[in-house]
């Protein structure tokens, strides 16, 4: 697959319908660009994953998703924890849990969901919201300032 079949994959999969659950607000920005673009397309695969579960989509579309949303999370907090380590960060012990349990939550979700032990809801779609603004405005945005200061 090209980048470009990639790119259109990830566009035509975040495509939502219903009213996004993960709006995006400057106040999020952490001023860093691949930082800051890779949390918004966190925030628009949680969106397509919303819609998909309103709009009960197919099992195939959700696991599709639920791939994509699983893959970008590894990817971003591999970037995250590579800027860390490249800065000497000092909370990165406590930072790379953090990102350790949410990797953790959604494996454990995605492989449920294979084995059609547990079903998406928008229970889940609210906590992975609520987890990634509350992380982005807390933790990320400290961990930039420590960067931007140094
Ligand atoms: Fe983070």
């Amino acid at each position: 697959m090209t980048q470009e079949d990639s790119q259109n994959q990830f566009k035509s999969m975040t495509t939502t319908l219903t009213k996004p659950i993960a709006a995006w607000h400057t106040a999020y920005e952490t001023g860093n660009l691949e930082v800051d673009t890779q949390h918004q397309e966190l925030f628009e695969i949680v969106n397509s994953l919303h819609d998909a579960v309103i709009t009960s989509r197919d099992f195939s579309v959700l696991q599709e998703i639920l791939n994509c949303l699983t893959n970008h999370t590894v990817e971003h907090f591999h970037t995250e924890e590579a800027l860390m380590m490249s800065a000497n960060y000092p909370d990165y012990e406590r930072h790379k849990q953090i990102h350790d349990y949410l990797i953790a939550k959604v494996v454990n979700l995605l492989h449920k969901f294979r084995d059609r032990e547990a079903s998406i809801t928008t229970d889940i779609t609210q906590f992975l919201t609520e987890w990634l603004t509350h992380h982005i405005k807390g933790e990320d945005q400290k961990m930039i300032q420590f960067f931007q200061n140094k």
